[in-house]
């Protein structure tokens, strides 16, 4: 699992974003590119066997799928998502990394248009199935779940990723991004999704039959010197800004008090900052 091409997915993508600025979801490519290295630090946990099928939902820009094509195991690799606009760029990618030699095989990461409830597979075709940062946004894991356990073969892993956020921990605490923050986790409960999914995974895993449950939180953890124009500040501000209207629209925070928010957080003197937060990798297997 050593010999791998994950620099071509990272200028791939990273052209990718330098040519489509306007791209919609932009905060979602940016994120698959800065948390390249935490995501294929969890690899290696990962029962992974030579030429393996495995399926990604939920899988977005493609980002884990793409990863996992460039490991020297030949597996057969599909991702689902729903958004028809994600998986072109996905499926545009795929090809890119395939043209600059990304691969180790032939076979390119494929992806499909479906929804995670309803996927497009016969019952038992996956040796391996996973949904990363996905399961926050549904109003429904459970049945996700059980639609994940219908397509894997028996024998076969599930794995789910997910982040909680009452992990997240900062000191000394900045009033303006403990709103924003807030807000933001209220807006994705009002839509029925749910950010402190992360400790809940291995029960759902449980309570779906699944054997040899595990769960192990990834914490991620820093004491540094915080400036204005930081990457991870700027990403976060951007991140803030792109849910706005929404914000707005739901009642959540008015025009102004989100301005005022924002401008403070933007604009915060530099400071030295404690700062971890944490994602839940649960693992299971169907029982054969
Ligand atoms: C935060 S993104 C995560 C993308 C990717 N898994 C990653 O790790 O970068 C969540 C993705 O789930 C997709 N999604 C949400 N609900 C879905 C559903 N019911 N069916 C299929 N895809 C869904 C969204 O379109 C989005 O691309």
């Amino acid at each position: 699992m050593d010999d791998f091409n994950w620099r071509v997915v990272d200028e791939t993508l990273a052209d990718y974003l330098l040519a489509h600025p306007d791209i919609r979801d932009r905060w979602l490519l940016e994120q698959t590119i800065y948390t390249g290295a935490s995501r294929r630090a969890m690899f290696r946990q990962m029962p992974f066997q030579t030429a393996a099928a495995v399926l990604d939902i939920g899988s977005g820009f493609g980002a884990l799928a793409l990863d996992l094509a460039c490991l020297p195991l030949d597996l057969q690799i599909r991702g689902i998502d729903f958004d028809d606009g994600k998986i072109a760029v996905a499926r545009e990618l795929a090809v890119a990394i395939r043209n600059k030699g990304g691969y180790h095989s032939d076979s390119i990461p494929k992806f499909d248009e479906g929804d995670v409830y309803a996927m497009p597979y016969t019952n038992e075709s996956f040796d391996v199935v996973i949904a990363r940062f996905v399961l926050q946004h549904l109003t429904d894991a459970t049945r996700a779940i059980e639609e994940m356990r219908r397509v894997l073969r028996p024998g076969g892993y599930v794995i789910l990723i997910d982040i909680d956020e009452n992990m997240t921990v900062t000191y000394p605490e900045s009033s303006a991004f403990v709103d924003l923050h807030g807000a933001f986790i209220r807006l994705q409960q009002m839509r029925g999704g749910d950010r402190v999914i992360g400790r809940k995974l291995s029960t759902f895993l449980q309570r779906a039959n699944f054997a040899q449950v595990t769960a192990s939180a990834q914490v991620l953890s820093q004491h540094a010197f915080i400036q204005p124009n930081d990457s991870a500040h700027l990403f976060a501000v951007r991140r803030f800004l792109s849910v706005r209207d929404d914000l707005v629209r739901e009642g959540i925070m008015s025009e102004q008090d989100f301005d005022l928010c924002l401008t403070a957080y933007a604009n915060e003197e530099n400071t030295w900052e404690f700062h971890s937060s944490a994602q839940v990798v649960a693992l299971g297997r169907k029982p054969s």
